[in-house]
């Protein structure tokens, strides 16, 4: 598509990555180059089938999906069936799909995506960041194709997964680390966004009544994430947040965000703090009080003006 961003989404394929899956291809500033799949909320395999099913949903032209990393660098693969329900889609039984994956790992699909692509390409992260390490650490010749990392993951603050670290980084904290450490453009949309972005329950409520099997799916997912909320007896107006989908946000457009740049290191030893991402907001570091800060900046996601970014989900999804 003309003057559309050139991206790439990396996902594990999830209820919340399919919401952002539904809106990347739908909506008319971007241009989904291909889609990558590692394994996190479900195994690697479910994760390209449910990536392929939520294509046919969108309505997707032909789009390059591969798969990728099957577990993290280092960590056995701890995978999120109380989230995402046990096929990693709410198991809401979506048809196959007639697509098939390409027939290379993912970390030659980036390869091939940044190299021939006649303007850097933003990588999307909605996932460990297994495949995105990888390819750093295969094709270091491609650093400069990359336009920006918008990687949901991390968090300012409490975490999801422990009390210190969200899910993504703490799934593969090395790869985490290895990216943050890259010097690449990223942008962290950690868990004070993630949970800030969403719709309403009436909102829910016009998807499922819409024509079309991408409304329809994306209501069916919110209305599992409503039952999640309730047995997780999360505070809930009559909100649902939009997890991943709220990234793709962000790179359509970040005029809503409130950032800073700060350096973020992952913590990698182990114990409770393992996969904290300590963003280091400190305005002045006393030199008697601390070392220079060595982890590298990233523009890091404060906080959100939600209702541009629940407008801009629901017109992508409804239709303007
Ligand atoms: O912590 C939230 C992240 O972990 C989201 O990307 C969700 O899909 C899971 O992968
Ligand atoms: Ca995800």
């Amino acid at each position: 598509m003309s003057g559309a961003k050139p991206v790439i989404l990396d996902v594990d394929t999830g209820v919340d990555d399919a919401l952002a899956i539904l809106l990347a291809v739908r909506h008319p500033a971007l241009d989904v180059r291909a889609i990558t799949c590692t394994g996190g909320n479900a195994p690697l395999a479910q994760v390209v089938t449910n990536t392929l099913r939520v294509l046919d949903a969108a309505g997707a032209g032909p789009t390059p999906v591969a798969a990728g990393a099957h577990r993290p660098l280092l960590e056995a693969p701890q995978h999120a069936a109380a989230i995402h329900g046990s096929d990693g889609l709410a198991d809401l039984g979506l048809p196959d799909s007639g697509r098939t994956p390409e027939p290379v790992h993912a970390v030659e699909l980036l390869r091939r995506a940044l190299a021939d692509s006649e303007e850097p390409l933003t990588i999307i992260s909605l996932a460990p960041l297994t495949n995105i390490a990888l390819l750093l650490r295969t094709h270091p010749e491609v650093i400069d194709r990359i336009e920006r990392v918008v990687m949901m993951g991390g968090a300012v603050g409490t975490g999801n997964a422990t009390a210190a670290a969200e899910f993504n980084v703490w799934h593969d904290p090395e790869a985490a680390a290895i990216v943050l450490g890259a010097g690449l453009d990223v942008l962290m949309y950690g868990l004070e966004p993630f949970y800030c972005v969403g719709v309403s329950h009436d909102d829910v409520r016009r998807l499922l009544a819409a024509e079309g099997a991408a409304p329809r799916l994306a209501g069916a997912l919110l209305t599992h994430l409503i039952g999640i909320d309730a047995t997780e007896e999360r505070v809930a107006d009559d909100r649902v947040a939009i997890g991943d989908a709220g990234a793709v946000c962000a790179a359509i457009d970040p005029a809503p965000l409130v950032t800073r740049v700060a350096p973020v290191e992952v913590a990698l030893a182990p114990g409770a703090t393992r996969g904290q991402t300590i963003v280091d907001l400190r305005t002045m570091v006393g030199a008697d009080i601390s070392a220079a800060r060595d982890a590298l900046p990233a523009t890091v996601v404060l906080d959100v003006d939600s209702e541009p970014y629940r407008r801009l989900f629901l017109d992508a999804l409804l239709g303007p």
